[in-house]
């Protein structure tokens, strides 16, 4: 019997209506939206469920057991519109894709070191058209400052788990994004104290 590789994250039952909702107004109707740090991909298989199916999906992850679990859940839900996890780490200099109309990152620039958020921004850069939207999800602090006392405890224990983790300030993200050709970002309150940040591709 082979057993049943899908992860659940109960954190995307919670809120991956509220991105879907978000990215709605921002996604193409066709064209390919990649995902760095997929995790689980129920997120990737949740939003391809619910685009037109002319909008390809394709999910990446650096970690093998996340890949099958994306793998698994597409397969479980029949789904065409969602390409095979491939094999992405943010920091790399050449991405095994080389366009996109779309880069998402959900959770993952609080979860990995800042070179992992410049990697990703300047991988999105590489292969995203003028226009093209690049949307982070997270926990992010605005001026400084956390914008709630369960953030600040987050970063505490991230910081704890890993030195190089923690919650990143959306003006430094919004620096490094329009260092490298990007529009300011366009900022939506999202449940859970946690923040959309859109950028789109300027022409160069
Ligand atoms: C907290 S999980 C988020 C997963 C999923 N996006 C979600 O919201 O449920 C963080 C993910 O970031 C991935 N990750 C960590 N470092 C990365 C890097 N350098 N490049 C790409 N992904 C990375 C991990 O493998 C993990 O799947």
């Amino acid at each position: 019997m082979t057993q049943d590789q899908r992860r659940h994250a109960p954190a995307t039952a919670r809120n991956r209506e509220p991105i879907l909702s978000v990215l709605h107004r921002h996604l193409p109707s066709q064209g390919l939206v990649l995902e760095i740090a997929s995790g689980s991909g129920e997120h990737i298989t949740f939003f391809a469920q619910s685009c037109n199916p002319g909008l390809m999906f394709q999910p990446s992850d650096p970690d093998a057991a996340a890949r099958a679990s994306i793998d698994a859940w597409s397969a479980a839900l029949g789904i065409k519109n969602v390409r095979p996890a491939i094999e992405l780490d943010a920091t790399w200099t050449d991405w095994p894709v080389s366009a996109a109309d779309a880069v998402l990152a959900i959770n993952m620039v609080h979860i990995s070191p800042w070179a992992a958020t410049e990697g990703l921004v300047r991988g999105a850069a590489r292969l995203l058209p003028a226009g093209g939207v690049f949307y982070l999800y997270g926990p992010y602090r605005r001026d400084g400052r956390h914008t709630a006392p369960s953030n600040a405890a987050f970063d505490d224990d991230l910081r704890r788990r890993n030195p190089t983790w923690g919650v990143r300030d959306v003006d430094e993200v919004a620096e490094l994004t329009k260092a490298n050709g990007f529009s300011e970002p366009i900022i939506e309150q999202m449940p859970a104290n946690n923040l959309s940040l859109v950028f789109r591709r300027l022409a160069q």
